[in-house]
């Protein structure tokens, strides 16, 4: 078992500890599924007030469930519909303060309210995405952002 000792008081040192945490956790495991769960796990378990955290793969143009933290998700979600279908349509990344305003939002769960998604690009290619949640609207800040892009450029490279 990995015990990360994550201190969530300064958020900046939080992503920064996040970071580090997450580099040692993918260093050495090729395997990209197996990283995209320690991940999810490590995520869920530091930052705080979230019901999701996970990831939908890239295949063959459409976004399909991976590996994640919370309740069971849609599975399948096709490039431009609800927020993880804008991030991958667009390649940016989407920060919703209200997902109950945003068109095509797809309700896997009732109680987000909130939610970040960050494209994972490699050479050029989508791999994928990170989705978090929250039941708190507006819970992503910037900071959240900078942090989570951060995190979306070192599973670019593990998964
Ligand atoms: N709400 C997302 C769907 C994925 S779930 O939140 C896990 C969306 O609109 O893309």
């Amino acid at each position: 078992m990995y015990d990360f000792k994550i201190d969530a008081a300064d958020k900046a040192e939080m992503y920064r500890d996040l970071a580090l945490a997450l580099k040692g956790l993918v260093a050495s495991e090729p395997d990209g599924i197996a990283n995209m769960a320690n991940a999810a796990a490590l995520i869920w378990e530091t930052l705080p007030d979230l019901n999701w955290a996970g990831f939908y793969r890239n295949m063959g143009g459409e976004l399909v469930l991976g590996p994640f933290q919370g309740r069971a998700a849609c599975i399948r979600i096709p490039f431009g519909t609800g927020v993880c279908g804008a991030a991958a349509a667009s390649r940016q990344v989407q920060r919703i303060d209200d997902v109950h305003a945003f068109p095509g939002h797809i309700a896997c769960d009732a109680a987000s309210a909130s939610e970040l998604v960050v494209p994972l690009i490699r050479d050029g290619e989508l791999l994928g995405v990170l989705d978090l949640d929250s039941p708190s609207p507006a819970r992503f800040s910037e900071e959240d952002e900078a942090g989570c892009v951060a995190l979306g450029a070192i599973l670019a490279k593990a998964i």
